[in-house]
C-alpha cells in the first residue's frame, strides 16, 4: 500500500515532489466538469485510486449565467465546498487547479470577459492557493511544477486558454457536423495563450524533464467537431506543436477536458514524435448521445461520467493513460513506451 499523508493545502507541491523521488510509480488523476448542484460520488472512486496528484481541470463549478455576478460564482463555490468527498480529496491529495469557461464565468468565454479578475480571485481562494503562489502575481492561471529529480522528473503544465483567448469565428450556418458553433480562423493576430504565456511556456519546455503532462481545458488534437478546440485557431495549434519541436521537449502528453466526452487522440504528422492526448470531461454529467467524426481519435467516445488517470512507471519506462467510470471500471486504456515520446 502506498503511503498516504493528510497535509495542509499549502504544502501540496512539496509533498508531491517527495513522493515522486521515492517511488517507481507515480499516478495523476484528472477530471473536469463537476456541477455543484449534482451529487458527486466520483470523488470517492478517485480517492480509492490513491493519486499522487490531482488536476482540477476546469468547470470545477458552474457559474456562467449572464449577466454574470461574482455572487453567483461565490454561491457556486460555497455549494461545492459542501461536497464532502471533494473536500476530502482536497485535504488529502496534492492538487493543481485550472478553470474552464463555466468557472471562468462565461460560456466559451475568452479575453473579452470583464469578470475574469474577480473570478480568478475566487478560484485561488477556493483552492487555497498560498499568497506566494505564482498565479497571484501574473495575469491568468497558467502554472507549472516539476515533480521528482534527476532522470525521474515529471513536469506538470497547466495552460490558461481563457484569459487571453481571442474570439473564435462562427460559421454562417451553425449546427452542421464539423462546424457546430465555430470554424477555423487563421487570422495571425488571434491568440490562444497570449504572448506572455507563450514565452513562459517556451521557458518551461526548456527545463529538463522526462515526462511533461500539459493540461489544456480546450482540446488540442481533436479535429472532428466545430466546438471549441485549438484547431479553431490553427496557427496557434501549429505554434504549440512547433514550440514542442523547437525546444526539443521530450515526454509530452496532452490532457484536456471541456467536452463532456472522453477519448484518446494521437497525431503523428507535423510533430517531432507522435503526440497523444487524453480528454476526460464529465465528472457529474456526460454527453450521452455524443457523436462526431474522429480524425486523430484512436478510441471510442466515452459518454458516461468518468475521470482520467496517468500512471508513470519508471521501472517499465512506460506511461499508461486510462479513463474510468464512477464505479472505478476501466473504460479506455492506452500504454505508451517512454521511448516513443522523443524525437
Ligand atoms: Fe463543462
Amino acid at each position: 500500500m502506498k503511503r498516504r499523508h493528510v497535509i495542509p493545502a499549502t504544502a501540496v507541491a512539496l509533498h508531491a515532489a517527495v513522493n515522486a523521488q521515492t517511488a517507481d510509480t507515480w499516478r495523476l488523476s484528472v477530471g473536469s466538469c463537476a456541477n455543484q448542484k449534482i451529487a458527486q460520488p466520483i470523488w470517492q472512486t478517485i480517492l480509492a485510486d490513491r493519486p499522487d496528484l490531482h488536476i482540477f481541470g476546469g468547470d470545477n463549478v458552474y457559474a456562467s449565467d449572464q449577466p454574470w455576478s461574482l455572487a453567483q460564482l461565490q454561491d457556486a463555490y460555497a455549494l461545492a465546498a459542501k461536497q464532502t468527498s471533494m473536500a476530502q480529496l482536497m485535504r488529502s491529495v496534492p492538487y493543481m487547479a485550472m478553470w474552464d469557461d463555466h468557472d471562468y464565468g462565461m460560456n466559451d468565454g475568452g479575453v473579452e470577459f470583464a469578470g475574469k479578475q474577480a473570478a480568478k480571485q475566487a478560484l485561488q481562494d477556493f483552492f487555497k492557493f498560498p499568497a506566494s503562489h505564482a498565479t497571484r502575481s501574473r495575469d491568468g492561471l497558467y502554472d507549472a511544477q516539476i515533480i521528482g529529480t534527476g532522470e525521474r522528473r515529471i513536469q506538470i503544465i497547466l495552460l490558461d486558454t481563457r484569459w487571453h483567448r481571442s474570439p473564435m469565428a462562427r460559421p454562417l450556418i451553425p449546427g452542421l457536423p464539423g462546424q457546430e458553433r465555430y470554424i477555423p480562423d487563421p487570422s495571425p493576430e488571434k491568440t490562444m495563450l497570449g504572448e506572455a504565456q507563450w514565452q513562459w511556456l517556451e521557458a518551461q519546455l526548456n527545463m529538463p524533464a522526462q515526462i511533461r503532462l500539459i493540461y489544456s481545458g480546450i482540446q488540442v488534437l481533436a479535429e472532428g467537431h466545430g466546438w471549441e478546440r485549438w484547431g479553431n485557431l490553427p496557427r496557434e495549434r501549429q505554434r504549440l506543436i512547433d514550440t514542442i519541436a523547437r525546444t526539443k521537449a521530450q515526454g509530452v502528453i496532452l490532457l484536456s477536458g471541456d467536452r463532456h466526452i472522453g477519448a484518446m487522440y494521437r497525431e503523428a504528422s507535423g510533430a517531432p514524435y507522435p503526440l497523444w492526448e487524453m480528454t476526460s470531461s464529465g465528472l457529474t454529467h456526460a454527453w450521452a448521445n455524443a457523436s462526431e467524426a474522429g480524425p486523430n481519435r484512436v478510441s471510442d467516445l466515452v459518454r458516461v461520467n468518468h475521470y482520467g488517470l496517468v500512471d508513470v512507471n519508471w521501472a517499465k519506462n512506460e506511461v499508461q493513460l486510462q479513463l474510468k467510470d464512477t464505479q472505478g471500471r476501466s473504460l479506455q486504456t492506452t500504454t505508451i513506451p517512454m521511448k516513443d515520446l522523443r524525437a
